[in-house]
């Protein structure tokens, strides 16, 4: 069996007591990875093991019951380490107790996982490097996870990439986007290959329009110091959105590889082109005291853009991408409205509603609809508009794994497929910076949480006769799982 240590920097922060230590959890309880695994929990906060081992039982029992069976076999591989990892005479005595503890185990692999804020990035790769914490030994690798956000904008994330890569070789660096590993978000490539029917539609003949939401209830929490510098369209827009537009829109990868995804996904994001009349910015009301930043502060929490892609398949066709928090729900979702038919032999219920809507729903009630027109029962050729769907909760009757298990399951067996390349993320920062040069004093606008957002938005689809879908969408709505409470 090999044997990993998974070396997690910031692991008493947000995101590691949020997400990965539960992803962690399930896959070693439930056996799911075939090494053995030790998780080495690297802190600034004086803790000892105990009291580490404490807080992540807390937090996972936030999210369910956990039996004294699953914790005692848990609670084996969590080793806590107090050190400031952006002090450089640290990492000698780190190395020192990492090796000792592998040396118990006969040596091991190493996965660095840097869950800490971006503007540490540089300095814990450098540090890591310098110390030769690194270096490979006979038949164990090293690899290094490098979430989103990619500095903020092409320039800092062209440096940041340049330091990786004098430090580490492709193969060690995995950059992720945790939306690549949520279940629904693969299955966009699925729907669109594997079923031989909608390809043929997927171009400007057929598709009148595309929308893609990712709307959060949630305001910007304790996130505040990070949050501020960045905004929606650095945060969200530039990873997630357009991860999403890339997979929609892209051309047949020649195979399911890293190589293959990268190179369609960046040749559609080097198409794509934003109207700068068509975006809009937004602030919650309530924002700057949450965030505790100055007054005046010009941060987005909501942005919305239009983007058409100049290729054959595209041209003309408009995307609307948003996102924001402090909104009416929390629902992240895609639709491609097909064009009506010419003819116009029928009366319609709903007028309105009289287009096939396509959408996937990526959280939460997760499933694909399309919406059709029937024939109302002894009604003259009335037609209404009903739902056909998809359900993932009636289909498949067990739980979505979360996307961080997905991740890690593939960093663990050398799997890239999932990650990020670097000419993916430029392409993206091309566009967002270019958005966000768009933006002049002023321009972003107030709205109510639990709004969906500023009425500019809105209006740009009514100019053309359209609206968003999200608003009152129904995709698998109501059809709940019966959860077991283990699961
Ligand atoms: C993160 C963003 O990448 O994604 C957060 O930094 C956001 O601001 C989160 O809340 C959303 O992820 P999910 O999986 O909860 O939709």
């Amino acid at each position: 069996m090999q044997t990993t240590t998974a070396i997690i920097f910031g692991a008493t922060g947000d995101l590691a007591q949020q997400k990965l230590f539960p992803t962690l959890f399930q896959l070693i309880v439930r056996e799911e990875v075939s090494e053995r695994l030790t998780l080495l929990a690297i802190g600034r906060r004086p803790y000892s093991r105990e009291q580490f081992l404490e807080m992540v039982k807390e937090n996972l029992e936030k999210k369910r019951v956990i039996t004294p069976e699953e914790w005692e076999k848990f609670q084996p591989h969590v080793l806590y380490y107090q050190m400031d990892f952006n002090q450089r005479d640290s990492y000698e005595p780190l190395c020192k107790f990492l090796v000792g503890e592998e040396e118990k185990r006969g040596g091991c692999n190493r996965l660095f996982y840097l869950s800490v804020p971006p503007t540490s990035y540089q300095t814990i790769l450098s540090h890591i490097h310098a110390s030769g914490l690194h270096q490979q030994a006979a038949g164990r690798w090293r690899r290094i996870i490098v979430e989103k956000p990619f500095g903020t904008d092409l320039t800092s994330a062209r440096e940041l990439d340049a330091h990786i890569k004098a430090l580490f070789t492709e193969d060690q660096i995995y950059r992720i986007d945790h939306y690549l590993g949520k279940e629904t978000v693969q299955n966009i490539l699925a729907f669109r290959f594997a079923n031989g029917i909608f390809e043929p539609l997927w171009n400007r003949e057929n598709v009148d329009h595309i929308q893609i939401t990712v709307a959060e209830e949630e305001g910007i929490k304790s996130r505040g110091a990070y949050y501020d510098q960045a905004g929606a369209f650095r945060d969200l827009m530039q990873s997630h959105i357009l991860q999403l537009l890339a997979l929609l829109t892209m051309e047949k990868p020649d195979d399911f590889t890293f190589a293959g995804l990268s190179d369609q996904k960046t040749a559609v994001l080097e198409k794509a082109r934003f109207d700068p009349e068509q975006t809009v910015f937004g602030q919650y009301e309530g924002y700057l005291e949450e965030a505790k930043v100055a007054e005046g502060s010009q941060t987005e929490t909501y942005g919305m853009t239009t983007c058409y892609i100049d290729d054959d398949r595209w041209r003309g066709v408009p995307i609307y991408l948003r996102t924001g928090k402090g909104l009416a729900k929390r629902i992240s979702e895609i639709s491609l409205q097909f064009k009506k038919p010419q003819q116009d032999l029928f009366s319609y219920t709903t007028p309105r509603k009289q287009a096939n809507v396509l959408t996937f729903r990526i959280q939460p009630d997760e499933g694909i609809a399309l919406r059709l027109g029937v024939k109302t029962p002894r009604q003259n050729m009335q037609v209404e508009p009903v739902q056909m769907e998809f359900c993932y909760s009636m289909s498949f009757r067990t739980e979505l794994p979360d996307a961080y298990e997905r991740l890690f399951r593939d960093v663990l067996m050398g799997d890239q497929s999932l990650c990020l390349r670097e000419d993916n993320i430029e392409a993206s920062w091309k566009i967002v910076d270019r958005v966000l040069e768009a933006k002049a004093d002023g321009s972003v606008r107030r709205y109510h949480i639990g709004s969906w957002g500023p009425a500019a938005a809105d209006q740009i689809l009514e100019r053309e006769g359209r609206e968003w879908f999200a608003h009152e969408s129904t995709v698998c709505n109501g059809i709940v799982l019966e959860r077991n409470s283990n699961t």
